[in-house]
C-alpha cells in the first residue's frame, strides 16, 4: 500500500514589516480638516490627496524597501508605489470588502491606532467549499493582527475588510503599486 502524498499548492505571500515613524505624518493627518467621503468606508473619511507619500520621502523609502523585499521573495519584477492615501476611521468605522484592481502589490501602514492592536481580515482567494471541520484549507478569512507602525503587504487582488474600529480613531496609509516603466 502506497503512502498518501499531500501537495499544499500555491501559497499566498502576506508580509508584515515595521516602519520607523518619521516626519510629521501623524500630526499632519490628525490636523487634516479637509477629508473626503468614500463609498467603501463606513464611519470614516479618506484623504483627498492620492499622492500622500510624496510628502514623506523617508517613510516612502522605508515602504519601498519593504516592497522590494516582498517582490524579491516572490521572484517578481520590481514594483513602485503609484498612489497613496490615508483613511481615518472613527469609533465603529470599518471598510467594506474590497480589493485593489489595477495594482500589483498593495499595502496598509498603520500610523495611528489609539489601541495596542488592530487587524485586517483577508479573504481566502480559493472558492469556498462546504465544510464540516475548520482546517487550514477552508477558512473564509484570515485575521492579521497589527500594531502601530506595522506595514502589511499583500497581493492587490485579495479581498479584505475590517471589523468595526474599537478605538476613537484609527489611521492607516494605503497604497497601490505599478511595475517599473
Ligand atoms: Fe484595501
Amino acid at each position: 500500500m502506497w503512502p498518501t502524498e499531500t501537495y499544499d499548492l500555491f501559497p499566498t505571500l502576506v508580509q508584515k514589516h515595521n516602519i520607523s515613524p518619521q516626519e510629521s505624518i501623524v500630526q499632519d493627518i490628525l490636523d487634516d480638516n479637509d477629508l473626503g467621503d468614500h463609498g467603501i468606508i463606513l464611519g470614516g473619511m479618506r484623504s483627498k490627496s492620492h499622492k500622500v507619500l510624496e510628502n514623506y520621502p523617508k517613510i516612502k523609502e522605508q515602504i519601498q524597501n519593504s516592497i522590494n523585499d516582498y517582490t524579491k521573495k516572490l521572484g517578481m519584477d520590481n514594483v513602485v508605489i503609484a498612489n497613496s492615501w490615508y483613511n481615518v476611521y472613527f469609533q465603529g468605522g470599518s471598510v467594506r470588502r474590497h480589493n485593489h484592481p489595477g495594482s500589483i502589490v498593495s499595502g496598509a501602514y498603520y500610523v495611528h491606532l489609539e489601541m495596542p492592536q488592530s487587524h485586517l481580515l483577508i479573504e481566502n482567494p480559493n472558492p469556498p467549499e462546504l465544510w464540516n471541520n475548520l482546517t487550514k484549507y477552508n477558512p473564509i478569512v484570515e485575521e492579521i493582527i497589527v500594531q502601530q507602525n506595522d506595514l502589511l503587504l499583500f497581493p492587490s487582488r485579495l479581498y479584505h475588510t475590517t471589523d468595526p474600529n474599537e478605538s476613537s480613531k484609527r489611521v492607516c496609509v494605503s497604497f497601490n503599486t505599478n511595475y517599473v516603466e
